[in-house]
């Protein structure tokens, strides 16, 4: 095993060269191990430990203005033009059409695109707090701009040839067209790899047939990334992906499905009969499709956990005002430590998922791995937002169980945050292969 001297390691974790402790690890440091004055500087004459500052340059925990400046965007917008709609929106499961048009108009539907492909050039943690905002408005809207970016625009913008790119990415990710992710399958769910739709090529034309199904956008949408078996010899390397153009003869919508909770979003089968492509609508190479799915939803499991974070935010906060509210016992139930302990609980674990969620983000602005990270984020924000909204209706009692208060909504669009781009069981799979494997 390579040798790493404490000198190498202060470098390595970004300390200086002046001799501070003699270890990392023995806090605090003996005596015989630090110098007089080295103790004097961090540990002060009572041996108590200075300011923080003296041993460490602590973590920036902050976005920045760029950052910052998009999340106030994006809260305006869905303060204003999507939460006194969202209501309405579930009750009548429209597409939110003028909604989305808006959201293209601000590069909400492609923030992470650099803008010379119609994007908003800005970076993935800047898409995820945005994303929460939106998802904190309604988590109908939040769910078609999470598949639009991270399901749609993402692969375009990774694998795609520089005419795919103009072709196809650059009017979804101005929001003038709208994109849906093509995997799952009758008997393809968990187990992607189960494909049954094929693709075979034909002169300079894939031939395409076959079945999707639990399809995000599928009804409306203008674009599919779309996977299908090219070789079933081959198992998962025997499938490829590929761009279709939903005006596509061949190609049709069938059962749009009725849900129990994000109404406005629409959930379809498509069907692919004799459906013919171009050649050069193949994404990334022949065989390559499972690699660029599952890359792909290790992206939008981080827009789910940030789609989690929106709806369980607005069941905390309508709880909370509630709760101070509500009296009973001759006083505001938000005095009761009954209810205390739940707001506490509630805070914490939002705090907890939050961070999860933008550490994966972090990490894939930072081009490293972070396949276990999303998969944490998703698995614990989709969870947290389960008890946070369950919560939310306990502290409003009967009048949780209602339509005219918000939570009951808030509580059935959660649901769902546990099931697609891959169950919390799915999750918990992905985590465990990673650390197993000492990823
Ligand atoms: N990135 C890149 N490559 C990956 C990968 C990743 N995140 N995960 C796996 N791979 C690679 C593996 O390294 C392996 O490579 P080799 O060919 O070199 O061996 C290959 O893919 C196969 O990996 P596995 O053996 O682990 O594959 P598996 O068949 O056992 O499946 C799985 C793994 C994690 C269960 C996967 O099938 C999965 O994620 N299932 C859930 C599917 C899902 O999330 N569906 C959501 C549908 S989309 C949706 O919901 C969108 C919507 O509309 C909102």
């Amino acid at each position: 095993m390579e040798e790493i001297s404490q000198k190498d390691c202060r470098g390595r974790m970004g300390g200086t060269e002046e001799p501070r402790m003699e270890s990392f690890f023995d806090f605090p440091p003996s005596d015989d191990k630090i110098a007089p004055f080295v103790k004097a500087k961090a540990f002060g004459p009572s041996g108590v430990p200075a300011p923080h500052r003296e041993r460490s340059r602590g973590m920036n925990f902050d976005l920045s203005e760029e950052q910052k400046m998009i999340q106030q965007m994006a809260r305006d917008f869905a303060q204003n033009e999507i939460r006194p709609k969202a209501a309405e929106l579930d009750r009548t499961e429209r597409h939110p059409a003028e909604i989305i048009e808006k959201m293209g108009e601000l590069s909400l539907m492609g923030i992470a695109v650099p803008d010379t492909y119609g994007g908003g050039g800005a970076d993935t943690v800047s898409y995820v707090v945005a994303l929460e905002e939106i998802s904190w408005g309604c988590a109908s809207v939040g769910v078609i701009m999470s598949v639009n970016n991270s399901l749609v625009c993402d692969p375009l913008k990774t694998y795609g040839t520089e005419d795919q790119k103009k072709k196809f990415l650059v009017p979804l990710a101005s929001g003038k067209k709208l994109g849906c992710f093509g995997l799952t399958e009758p008997e393809a769910g968990s187990d992607a790899a189960s494909q049954k739709t094929t693709a075979i090529l034909q002169g300079d034309e894939w031939l395409i047939n076959g079945k999707k199904n639990f399809i995000t956008n599928g009804n409306v949408a203008d674009t599919c990334i779309l996977m299908a078996m090219t070789d079933k010899s081959k198992g998962h390397r025997g499938i490829s992906a590929f761009i279709v153009d939903c005006r596509t003869k061949g190609f049709s919508v069938g059962v749009v499905e009725k849900k129990l909770g994000i109404k406005a979003s629409g959930t379809a089968e498509l069907i692919l009969e004799d459906c013919r492509i171009p050649r050069e609508n193949l994404l990334g190479e022949v065989g390559q499709g499972f690699y660029i799915a599952m890359n792909t939803l290790d992206g939008g499991r981080v827009g789910i956990a940030a789609q989690a974070l929106g709806i369980a935010r607005a069941a905390q906060e309508a709880a909370i005002e509630y709760s101070k509210t509500r009296v009973q016992f001759g006083q505001a139930i938000s005095k009761f430590q009954a209810i205390q302990w739940m707001i506490a609980d509630m805070a914490t674990e939002l705090e907890a998922a939050r961070l999860l969620t933008l550490r994966a983000a972090a990490l894939k602005d930072l081009n490293q791995r972070y396949e276990k990270e999303a998969a944490m984020a998703k698995l614990f924000a989709s969870e947290a937002a389960h008890r946070i909204t369950h919560k939310a209706i306990q502290i409003h009692g009967g009048y949780g169980y209602i339509q005219e208060y918000a939570v009951e909504r808030h509580f059935r669009d959660a649901r769902i945050t546990e099931i697609y781009e891959g169950t919390s069981e799915i999750m918990r799979l992905v985590i465990a292969n990673n650390i197993l494997k000492g990823k």
